[in-house]
Order: C-alpha cells, then structure tokens, then sequence
C-alpha cells in the first residue's frame, strides 16, 4: 500500500467546506486503489493571522516542505480588509509560492459538456468545448520585483518593478512547451514586447527555446490582443504561457468564458513532483458555511495532483469520470444550475461524486 503525506491548508471562507470533501474523495480512491493518504492540517491565510498572529506561519512553511503535496482551499475575506498590505492573507499564498519554489502554475480553462450553455461567449464562438490550458509563472516578476516609495518627478511616489532572468524564463517556457507537447501541439506565448524590455528578453528567450520544439507551433501575442482574442476566437488557444502578472489578469478572463469558475482546478509546480493544489475561485466569504459552495474545482483539483505528483493517471481519471457523470446526470451546485433545476448543496455533491467513483 503506497502512503502519501498531504499538508492541508483550508483556509477562510467556503475554504473549509470545499476541502472537507476533497478530502473525503481522496479517501475514498484510497479504499478503491489500496493508498492511505496522511492529512497534516496546517494554518494559513486569515485564520492564521487570528489563530498564530501572521498569515504563514514558519510551521506552517515547515510541514508543507516535508510533505509531498499541499492541498489549499481559499484564503481572504472582508475581515482582514485592515490588516497592513504585507500581512494580508494573501501575502501567504505569495509566501508559500516563494518558499515552496512552486515557479509554475497551470490553470485549465475547461468546458465540460455537460455545461456548455454556461459560458457567455455565443455558441458559434466557444462551439461545445474549450480546453485551454494556462502556464504562469508564478515566483517572479512584479509581484517579487523591488518595490517600494521613493522622491519622483512630482513627489512621493511607490514603485513596483517587473524583472525575468533568462532562467526563470527558461523554466516556465519548458513546462508549457511540454503541456504543449502532450496536448495540441500549439503554444502562445503572451508578452507586451512593444513596450516593455523584460517582455523583448521574454520573446527573445522563448524563440531560442522553441528550437528544441521543432513539432510545437509558436505564435507570440501582445497581452492585450490576447485579452481580447480569448474572448474574439477562443479555439485559437491551446497552451499560453506568460508572465506572472499577465497569467493572473489572462487565467481570470478565460475561468469566465468556461462560465463555472466553480469547476475550474489548478495545480502550482517547481522541480521535481511535489505541488500544491487548489481551486482557482476565491474564499467567497458572502456564502460560506452554507453549504452551497461547489466543490467541484478542488476536488478536480485533487485529480491534478494525482496525475502530476503521484503519477496515478487511473485514479485521477477515475475523480474526472465521476465528476462527469454527475454532471451529466444532471446535478448542480446553485453557481451552475440553470433556471429550474434544483441546486443540490457541497455535501451532497461530494456524496454523488464518491458514488460514482464506485
Ligand atoms: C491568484 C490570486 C492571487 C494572485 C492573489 C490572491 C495574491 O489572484 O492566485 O490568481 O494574484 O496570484
Ligand atoms: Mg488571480
């Protein structure tokens, strides 16, 4: 019997609730497959700046490094809109992608059939399906850049500054460049090298790595035609990779032409297996601990993590098969139902996902 070693970060709002049954669902492809999965819950986030005093933790940062992957909810909410900008709990999410070395995030932008009404993009536009597949960069650029005020031309002024070494640009091209290959076969790389030097040294460095992709079709966008084609001709993407701030803005767009940001999992990467998995949706504080949350997101989430960390490809297709069977049966959480149909609660869609599983 294998046994994994799962730091879990639940987080604030529906935080909890959504990961409670992703956790059951993994336990439940531990009874089908023969794994024991170990949970070390560990603060982050609001709750660790009310429980501990800051939002990560050094305990925290220690037991998600021993462990061999980290599961996380959702972080934030209204309560701690006062807290100073370098306390928020976001800065934990920042922290933990820092300390973790997790340099990659992909985040899916996937129409399910079952809900290919959903999306607000015309149908003749986004057809049945979409599957695109986002590589951010997720340790670098502005939001680790050198910041901060100093005297400007009319006063005070604050700074923020967007750097790339040609090594962080090599990592991440290589990680979308092999989605690439495992996939479509075309990669759009999203800069803004019309004005900014660390977007021309990003083209730059990807055309030369490209060369050790000879089947890969290359096309470079300008971030802000590319906001727009995602919403103009979305088929046109396959993988896109861009920088950590451009992967942000892009990765928001795309989770609403798929119009279920509720379903949409995501995994974040360094070197070797280990990562950390979780919903790309909020804490959504307004509807937590009602029981209404979709859940779906992190316990796709959790399939990620099983292809990617674990290598058991059977049983993360087993996770996506049952999520596609309840949705084709016909069951939503109120974020996806349509007019008329009855919305079933978090629970109850963890409970329908674990029997299809079986
Ligand atoms: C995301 C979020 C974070 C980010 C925030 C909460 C710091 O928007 O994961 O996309 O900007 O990276
Ligand atoms: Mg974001």
């Amino acid at each position: 019997m294998a046994s994994f070693n799962l730091a879990v970060i639940k987080g604030d709002g529906i935080g909890p609730e959504i990961v409670d049954e992703a956790l059951k669902v993994l336990e439940a492809i531990g009874e089908k497959y023969d794994h024991k999965f170990n949970f070390t819950e560990v603060a982050a986030g609001g709750c660790a700046i009310d429980c501990c005093g800051q939002c990560l933790p050094k305990e925290t940062v220690d037991i998600c490094k021993a462990s061999d992957s980290v599961i996380l909810g959702a972080v934030g909410g209204p309560k701690w809109d006062n807290v100073p900008g370098d306390q928020r709990p976001e800065r934990a999410l920042l922290g933990l992608r820092e300390n973790l070395g997790l340099y990659a995030n992909l985040r899916p932008a996937i129409i399910h059939n079952a809900l290919s009404d959903a999306s607000p993009i015309k149908k003749e536009i986004v057809g049945d399906s979409l599957d695109i597949l986002i590589v951010r960069e997720l340790t670098g650029g502005i939001y680790f850049g050198d910041r901060g005020y100093r005297d400007g031309k009319y006063g005070t002024e604050a700074y923020d500054t967007e750097a790339y070494s040609e090594m962080e640009i090599r990592r991440i091209a290589k990680v979308a460049f092999e989605a690439a290959m495992s996939r479509d076969k075309r990669l759009t790389s999203v800069d803004k090298a019309n004005v900014l030097e660390s977007s021309r040294f990003w083209r730059k460095t990807i055309i030369d790595m490209a060369k050790e992709y000879p089947e890969v079709t290359l096309d470079h966008m300008y971030v802000d035609n590319a906001a727009m084609q995602l919403v103009r001709n979305p088929k046109h993407f396959d993988v896109i990779v861009t920088s950590n701030i451009f992967g942000d803005i892009l990765s928001d767009e795309a989770s609403q032409i798929t119009g279920s940001i509720g379903m949409l999992p995501s995994a974040s990467i360094g070197e070797g297996a280990f990562g950390m998995y979780e919903p790309i949706h909020g804490s959504a504080p307004d509807i937590a601990g009602q029981n209404i949350a979709n859940p779906i997101a992190t316990i796709l989430s959790m399939a990620m993590m099983l292809r990617y960390t674990f290598k058991l490809d059977d049983e993360a297709n087993a996770i996506e098969a049952a999520v596609t069977k309840v949705l084709n049966d016909g069951f939503r959480t109120a974020d996806i139902a349509t007019k008329g149909v009855q919305a079933i609660g978090t629970k109850q869609m963890g409970e329908l996902i674990i029997k299809a599983l079986n």
